[in-house]
């Protein structure tokens, strides 16, 4: 039986416990972005989380790749044009000023600026600073912040989103950034976070046969037979997003959430009330 051990098989039930026991949050992993191959250019790990540095490596890969937006999969760009399409529409006629944390290659940004970006203050923030070589051409250079969130200026906003950012943070760290974020906040303003790895509550049967799966990778792992990947990030359901935010200060009859209509992407919204009306 593969040369098993029995402190091998220990090893398995024991994770396969913990993951039970902590009632652990889904992880993700990935062995590719953008149809770019972590192995074949990256140093990838399963157990270190993808950090601003992975991230900055990625990109300078990506951009050997790709020359402009346009190279990148049609269905790819539809979908983050949906959501740019679905923000231009809360922002509406009015005139509110944006922050976008986290902006990556800044697509969806593009776009919302090509649109109404002119009219408003638009600022754009990325951690990995490679990512932003199509946006800086875009968008003006006093309105991109690079690197941890304290790069950020003494301003607020109206609306501040996070687009497919928050499944690369933990709990403690993203509650500590929506904090950050909400003292960013004019009062009635909202921060929203789109999510790009939502699943449904599961069953504890699902639960169960997930983390089965989990321990029999991890210990396949073990015996090098199989390769989890990057470590990714986290799955949150509903309710996990509604405790974040309710963790980071928000009150719940000012949190809504939904779907974003065409889309996949569910987000959550919470508003800073400070005034009683
Ligand atoms: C999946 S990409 C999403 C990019 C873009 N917002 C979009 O919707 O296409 C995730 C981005 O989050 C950035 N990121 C990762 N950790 C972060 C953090 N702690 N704070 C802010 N941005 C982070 C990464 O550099 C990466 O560009």
């Amino acid at each position: 039986m593969l040369g098993i051990t029995q402190l091998q098989l220990a090893a398995m039930v024991i994770y396969f416990l913990q993951l039970f026991m902590r009632n652990t949050m889904q992880l993700m992993y990935a062995k590719n972005w953008f149809n770019i191959q972590f192995q074949d250019c990256l140093p990838i790990s399963s157990k270190q989380l993808a950090d601003g540095k992975f991230y900055e490596l990625f990109y300078i890969e990506f951009f050997k790749r790709y020359q402009r937006y346009d190279d990148l999969d049609a269905k790819w760009r539809d979908s983050k044009r949906n959501l740019a399409n679905y923000i231009i529409n809360i922002i509406g006629s009015r005139n509110l000023s944006l922050l976008s944390i986290g902006c990556g290659i800044g697509y969806v940004e593009k776009h919302i600026h090509d649109t109404i970006g002119s009219q408003l203050l638009f600022d754009i923030h990325e951690i990995a600073a490679p990512a932003l070589r199509w946006i800086k051409n875009e968008i003006d250079h006093k309105n991109i912040y690079v690197g941890e969130i304290d790069v950020l200026e003494d301003k607020c906003y109206d609306l501040i989103y996070l687009s497919a950012v928050d499944s690369a943070i933990n709990d403690q760290d993203l509650i500590d950034l929506m904090r950050k974020l909400s003292d960013k906040l004019n009062d009635g303003g909202q921060l929203i976070i789109f999510s790009a790895a939502f699943s449904n509550e599961l069953s504890q049967m699902q639960r169960i046969i997930l983390q089965l799966k989990e321990s029999i990778k991890f210990f396949l792992e073990h015996l090098n037979l199989y390769h989890r990947g990057q470590f990714w990030g986290w799955i949150r359901n509903r309710e996990e997003y509604w405790k974040l935010l309710i963790k980071a200060g928000f009150k719940k009859p000012n949190i809504s959430d939904g779907f974003v209509p065409n889309g996949q992407e569910y987000w959550i919204a919470g508003q800073k009330v400070t005034k009683s009306y």
